[in-house]
């Protein structure tokens, strides 16, 4: 058999294979450089970028657990500004497409940074699902009313395509994707880390200075596969599915659930070519299974 076709559209953005990174776990690509090509992956989606730097939260903001991880990272990142100045460069020299990951307190803020980072970047991914701070992140991407307001606004003044990022910690979220798509998202990628919680028995104090964090890892994957598959149903919008991907399996999974393309994260702490091997392994399953186009296998599950 001849090549399967690896290459998918999302939002009118073609990405040379369906495989990304997700964001907050491979910095701003620099280090992940040393290992590999960037364009090796369809799209690189960046750690998430404020209008002005932000320090994050105080440390211990990383907890292992059993299956995976729990961060309070809190969105630490050197400003937009920044990232345009000292690290854009390095990744535009990649075959790849760039995602930044925009955050914020306020609507405003997040309108700020869309317009320091558009047509800069092929797309942005609106953060409104980070579990760790008070304001902005997850407390606007829980309230569909807030979901639409924030995605309208945002969309409004960004001039390359809106993903929008989701958060699991809701318990409808298939009409939380609906929301967004009325907004007018252009895509939606899913899911967030769930809220978790970790506690030091001999101390009898929570591990994360912040009490509490976002879980990622193999333990959310059967959560994500669901919320990818109920959100399929839900909307017409090209889906980044995420939440625990760690082999091609995994990513296969997703993509039959209905996500259009996936994104791998917290693997690439254990194995730095998590990604490029993922990638590797859905095309060789479409060799395998005599499948011509990648594409051919979103949503294909069969309910029994
Ligand atoms: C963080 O910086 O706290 C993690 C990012 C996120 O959960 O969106």
């Amino acid at each position: 058999m001849t090549k399967p076709n690896m290459s998918v559209e999302i939002a009118g953005v073609k990405w040379n294979n369906p495989v990304t990174t997700a964001s907050g776990t491979f910095g701003f690509g620099k280090e992940y450089a040393e290992y590999f090509d960037l364009g090796e992956l369809g799209a690189v989606c960046l750690k998430s970028l404020s209008a002005v730097p932000r320090l994050g939260n105080p440390s211990p903001r990383i907890a292992e657990t059993n299956y995976g991880i729990l961060n309070s990272v809190g969105l630490q990142n050197p400003g937009a500004e920044y990232f345009l100045e000292n690290e854009l460069e390095e990744i535009r020299k990649y075959d790849t497409k760039i995602i930044a990951n925009i955050c914020g307190s306020t609507v405003e803020d997040y309108i700020a940074v869309t317009k320091i980072l558009q047509d800069k970047v092929d797309m942005l991914e609106l953060n409104i699902s980070c579990p760790n701070v008070k304001e902005g992140g997850m407390a606007f991407g829980t309230n569909k009313d807030m979901v639409y307001d924030i995605t309208s606004r945002v969309k409004e003044a960004a001039k390359v395509p809106l993903i929008v990022k989701l958060s699991p910690n809701v318990t409808d979220i298939a009409e939380i994707a609906a929301s967004a798509e009325s907004g007018g998202a252009d895509a939606l990628s899913l899911i967030n880390t769930l809220l978790g919680m970790r506690i030091d028995i001999k101390t009898r104090r929570p591990i994360l200075k912040n009490n509490m964090g976002g879980l990622s890892g193999p333990a959310v994957k059967p959560v994500a596969v669901r919320m990818v598959y109920q959100v399929r149903q839900a909307v017409k919008l090209p889906i980044i599915g995420m939440g625990g991907i760690s082999t091609s399996d995994d990513a296969i999974e997703f993509m039959m659930a209905g996500a259009n393309a996936v994104a791998v994260g917290t693997a690439g702490f254990v194995d730095p070519y998590a990604w490029v091997n993922v990638k590797n392994g859905i095309e060789q399953f479409l060799i395998e299974n005599n499948i011509s186009d990648v594409n051919d296998i979103v949503g294909t599950v069969e309910l029994n």
